[in-house]
């Protein structure tokens, strides 16, 4: 049975990897879902056999089916009631449970062989898998409610300093217990504070980080819970955990060092670093606009030959992609050439708008990133931006107080008129003012993405 068992787990892994490599290709995404699906499915059903087959109690089997009963029901259930908008916040939720298992499992593990003779290998395996996975867990969740848009950070500099010192004591209270040859009562307390300090840690690692940096923060959480994985499944002595563990956290730290250069910061300078700028809550900005009409706005794409569309978050929550696609033919048919240009950290999520692109069939090939463009973003007669505000805002080239200096933006400013998509005058998730409201080639249309397309697309038919 065991080469059976093996066979599925080589099944799994291989699904997982080509899971990956097809979800790079909007053409490809959903059968890449679909696989790394099935390959997670043979790993359940080959895990669950062995669990059985190892300790075959009544009790254990109806703890099995029922904890796998209520996981799907769950699934199913958040899969097909979350709002597109609230898939970030959802995928925080997802990894802050992997960070929970990691730390359940490993604290288990310490629990159940207490009184055996236990290897320093096996200690700093279960200890980091303690620390990496409640720091995960806890993490995830305060990532969680920041994407929700609660949580305003307090003071960065004090939680950054505290989180510091945490981490120190965390680090000589684990050493402590991995060096320890036979533990005590003196042990169980150290464990125990190990535990807490690191659920503890995840929180003050989190809170200080916001705005504009917290796709490094998302990312970042992603591959600690990958890491934390390898550790549990190094104790279990699963090589499916680990495969997973392993793709998790290093497409993790890959995704972490992209989203550090896509908004120029160092990790070390997000993480321990304090961010200067000024954090503008209000919705009232003191910058005097031009407004247009879809009346003006589809008259002046009929009459444009080389189009920009950037689209931000606010596309995701007017979902507005479809209507976008719309005129994106009517605009090809009247012989316009069209190219959406997307920034890395636009929206919510890593890969948030390419979804949302792929989401309404639009073609790869009319899709560009910001590098490959921003140089020539003068050629372009407009630049129609549905829903994005700090990815063009030029006060990340400008402003030194703005809390976005230093981070690449769509040069959208280039463009020969900018047309802003928004419904009114609030600033974008770093919450900095955006000087590009007030520029004279820019004017803005107000009102919900979506429904401004529709209408544009309407006038479009009679010009
Ligand atoms: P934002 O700067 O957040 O701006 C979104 C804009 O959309 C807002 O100005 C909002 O203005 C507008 N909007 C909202 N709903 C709308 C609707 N229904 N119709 C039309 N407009 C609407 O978005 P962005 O430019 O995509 O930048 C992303 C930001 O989020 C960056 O600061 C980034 O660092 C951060 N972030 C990114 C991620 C990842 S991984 N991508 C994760 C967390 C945070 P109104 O309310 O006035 O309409």
């Amino acid at each position: 049975m065991e080469i059976v068992i093996n066979l599925a787990y080589l099944y799994s892994a291989t699904s997982f990897i080509l899971g990956l490599k097809f979800m790079g290709n909007t053409q490809k995404a959903k059968s890449g879902n679909l696989f790394a699906a099935t390959g997670m499915l043979v790993a359940i059903i080959a895990t669950s056999y062995l669990v059985i087959n190892q300790d075959p109690k009544v009790e254990n089997i109806i703890i099995l089916i029922l904890v796998l009963l209520i996981g799907t029901v769950v699934g199913r259930y958040m899969s097909k009631k979350v709002e597109m908008t609230a898939m970030p916040q959802l995928v925080s939720l997802f990894n802050a449970l992997g960070g929970l298992s990691a730390f359940i499992i490993s604290l288990n593990e310490l629990v159940i062989n207490f009184n055996n003779d236990l290897t320093i290998i096996f200690k700093t395996v279960v200890i980091s898998g303690i620390v990496l996975g409640g720091a995960s867990f806890t993490g995830s969740i305060i990532a969680f409610y920041k994407l929700s848009g609660k949580f305003n950070k307090g003071n960065p500099k004090l939680l950054k300093r505290v989180s510091q010192m945490l981490l120190i004591v965390i680090m000589i209270l684990s050493i402590s217990i991995i060096t320890t040859p036979d533990f005590t009562i003196s042990s169980v307390i150290t464990i125990v504070l190990i535990s807490l300090f690191s659920l503890f840690y995840g929180v003050l690692f989190s809170l200080p980080i916001g705005g504009a940096d917290m796709p490094v923060l998302i990312s970042l959480l992603n591959a600690i819970t990958g890491i934390a994985t390898i550790f549990s499944g190094i104790v279990f002595n699963n090589p499916i955990m680990i495969v997973g563990g392993v793709l998790v956290g290093s497409t993790g730290i890959i995704l972490t060092i992209q989203m550090c250069k896509a908004m120029n910061r160092s990790l070390k300078n997000i993480l321990f670093g304090v961010q200067k700028g000024a954090i503008n809550t209000s919705n009232d900005t003191e910058i005097e606009v031009q407004q247009t009409s879809t009346v003006e706005v589809s008259s002046l794409l009929a009459f444009s030959k080389k189009i920009a569309v950037i689209p931000g978050y606010g596309m995701a929550v007017a979902q507005a992609q479809q209507a976008c696609y719309e005129l994106q033919k009517k605009l090809i048919e009247r012989g316009a050439e069209l190219t959406y240009i997307i920034h890395p950290v636009a929206g919510r999520m890593p890969g948030h708008m390419n979804v949302l692109l792929a989401e309404a069939n639009i073609d790869y090939r009319y899709i560009k990133d910001m590098v490959d463009v921003n140089d020539a973003m003068e050629q372009f007669d407009v630049a129609i931006i549905i829903g994005a505000n700090d990815v063009v805002n030029p006060a990340a080239e400008t402003d030194v107080n703005s809390i976005i200096y230093g981070m690449p933006i769509i040069k959208a400013y280039k463009a020969k008129q900018v047309i802003m998509m928004k419904r009114g005058m609030a600033t974008g998730y770093s919450g900095a003012i955006n000087p590009l409201f007030g520029r004279s080639n820019c004017k803005i249309l107000f009102g919900d993405a979506k429904e401004s397309l529709v209408k544009i697309n309407d006038e479009l038919k009679n010009i």
